[in-house]
């Protein structure tokens, strides 16, 4: 085996190489003056398995065509198997035609990878209406939840939580937290009216006097979810409020906006950023194994 870090992928690549005891290499990237990504594999991958880390964020178009080149390279050059572990994969939020015409980018993306890869790793991918990756892809597909590793970080961090999951699809990773802690959540409801603009609203009220507030979630985009989110525990008296998630893409200046707020942010480094406190390389290494 050997485990290819690919431009978004090679902060947490080389560890999990180094974990499973396999060989490891960079994937070599560069770009034209016009535009055009330049791709080489460093090491020999004749009749081996390859596997081709890669998170899909900042410029998310580079990254699909860098993993694509790379997996059609590998293939030429004679690899056994490839398979595409993504800390973060792209596109599943769009997982229907919402209005006529649109293209559904969900279905687009997996049947590039159906075709490109043999295998793919997803960490914490965001599904909904189609629920299971197995649904999606028709190769071999396997869902990781940094989950146990959130729990463990709130265990080891913060006194006195109630997890609060700001929508009703956060419950995978708000509910499962908070019974792995073995404390209370609540899970609110939102309405989304544009990619600036949610509405979150309490169901039903928690006393959240003298407890600290921990938001989990699987994706920090914007920040809007959050920010609406944290002025309704703060309204109910919570101590702190701090917010986990998985992925932290944090667009334009959301990260600004939520320090401005007073609220505690700490993600895992599927994303890289000077957010991520939890290290998910260990983790993936022994799904790997
Ligand atoms: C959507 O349902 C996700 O779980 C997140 O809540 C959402 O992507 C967050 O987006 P934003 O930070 O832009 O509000």
């Amino acid at each position: 085996m050997i485990i290819v870090g690919c431009s978004h992928g090679k902060h947490v690549s080389y560890r999990i190489a180094k974990k499973l005891k396999q060989k490891h290499s960079y994937l070599i990237t560069g770009k034209f003056p016009d535009g055009e990504l330049y791709i080489r594999l460093d090491a020999g991958v004749k009749n081996k398995t390859v596997v081709l880390v890669q998170s899909f964020y900042g410029n998310i178009s580079d990254c699909i065509v860098e993993a694509v080149f790379a997996s059609r390279t590998a293939r030429e050059l004679g690899a056994k198997k490839i398979v595409l572990l993504a800390p973060y994969f792209p596109y599943l939020r769009q997982d229907k035609r919402f209005h006529s015409g649109e293209a559904v980018s969900q279905k687009i993306m997996a049947g590039m990878i159906d075709k490109y890869f043999d295998a793919v790793y997803v960490m914490d991918p965001h599904l909904h209406r189609k629920n299971k990756l197995e649904n999606i892809f028709k190769i071999r597909a396997k869902k990781l939840t940094a989950n146990p590793l959130i729990a463990d970080y709130i265990k080891k961090n913060i006194k006195n939580p109630v997890i609060i999951g700001p929508d009703e699809e956060s419950y995978k990773w708000a509910r499962a937290v908070a019974e792995m802690l073995g404390v209370e959540s609540r899970i609110l409801q939102k309405k989304r009216y544009s990619s600036y603009h949610v509405k979150v609203q309490l169901n039903k009220k928690i006393d959240l006097k003298g407890k600290n507030a921990v938001i989990v979630d699987d994706i920090i985009s914007t920040g809007h979810t959050i920010l609406e989110t944290a002025n309704i525990l703060k309204k109910l008296g919570a101590k702190k409020v701090y917010c986990i998630c998985v992925h932290g893409i944090f667009v334009d200046d959301a990260l600004k906006k939520l320090n401005k707020a007073g609220i505690k942010v700490v993600s895992t480094n599927t994303i890289p950023s000077k957010m991520s406190k939890i290290d998910v390389s260990g983790m993936i290494a022994s799904w790997l194994m």
